[in-house]
């Protein structure tokens, strides 16, 4: 039995994903807590999230039907890590899609952990993005230590671990504490103060 549901959001949709890679990493390190943490793994790739159109509003329709399953596991979880590649200095479009997908109080007031994952030295924007825009009618709620991944591919590849390795799988690990320890904090905040039906869009 779990304490504490994290899902891990891989903003990436190419075959062989960097994100998804360090999504795995990611995984892994959650899983080497001594806490009862469970993950789901919500990959943009695998899911093909169709883009958002009117039909999001109308019961019984295509999307809606499509979107309820991946509604019903972000709700049952308590945290997130979004895992957000550059794309031409920008967040990708799927990413930003399913956040604007998100509109049924999904992640609304939970914790998330970012990290920004860049094969060159950037990283910077899509942080700059996602914490100002994205966020404003699902309410997540970034927590303030994000990370860049730069130079990613050369990243947690060596065995033994390369001191730069090392220095960042221990960051990583501080980051992830902090986000399932809020995310437990958060939950009874939630359930008393919460009130979607009341405040359903940030200003
Ligand atoms: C369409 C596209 C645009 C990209 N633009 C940038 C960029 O502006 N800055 C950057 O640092 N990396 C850029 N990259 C490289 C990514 O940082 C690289 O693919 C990295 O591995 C993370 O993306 P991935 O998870 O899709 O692998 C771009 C990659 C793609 C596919």
């Amino acid at each position: 039995m779990s304490d504490v549901k994290i899902g891990i959001i891989v903003g990436s949709i190419r075959g062989k994903s960097q994100s998804d890679r360090i999504g795995q990493y990611i995984n892994m390190l959650i899983d080497n807590f001594d806490l009862k943490v469970e993950v789901d793994y919500f990959s943009l790739r695998d899911m093909n999230v169709p883009l958002w159109n009117e039909e999001k509003w109308e019961s019984d329709s295509d999307l809606k039907n499509f979107w309820k399953p991946v509604s019903e596991r972000l709700k049952s979880c308590h945290g997130f890590v979004v895992i957000c590649p550059e794309w031409s200095g920008m967040a990708p479009p799927h990413l930003k899609n399913f956040l604007l997908m998100c509109d049924g109080g999904e992640l609304a007031h939970k914790p998330a952990q970012l990290i920004a994952v860049s094969s060159g030295t950037g990283g910077a924007y899509p942080i700059a993005e996602l914490r100002m825009s994205g966020y404003k009618n699902n309410f997540l709620w970034w927590m303030p230590d994000h990370m860049i991944l730069r130079q990613v591919e050369e990243l947690f590849i060596s065995s033994p671990q390369t001191a730069l390795d090392t220095r960042l799988t221990a960051r990583l690990n501080y980051g992830l504490e902090f986000l399932i320890e809020t995310a437990k904090a958060m939950q009874p905040v939630r359930e008393k103060v919460q009130n979607l039906m009341l405040y359903k869009n940030g200003m």
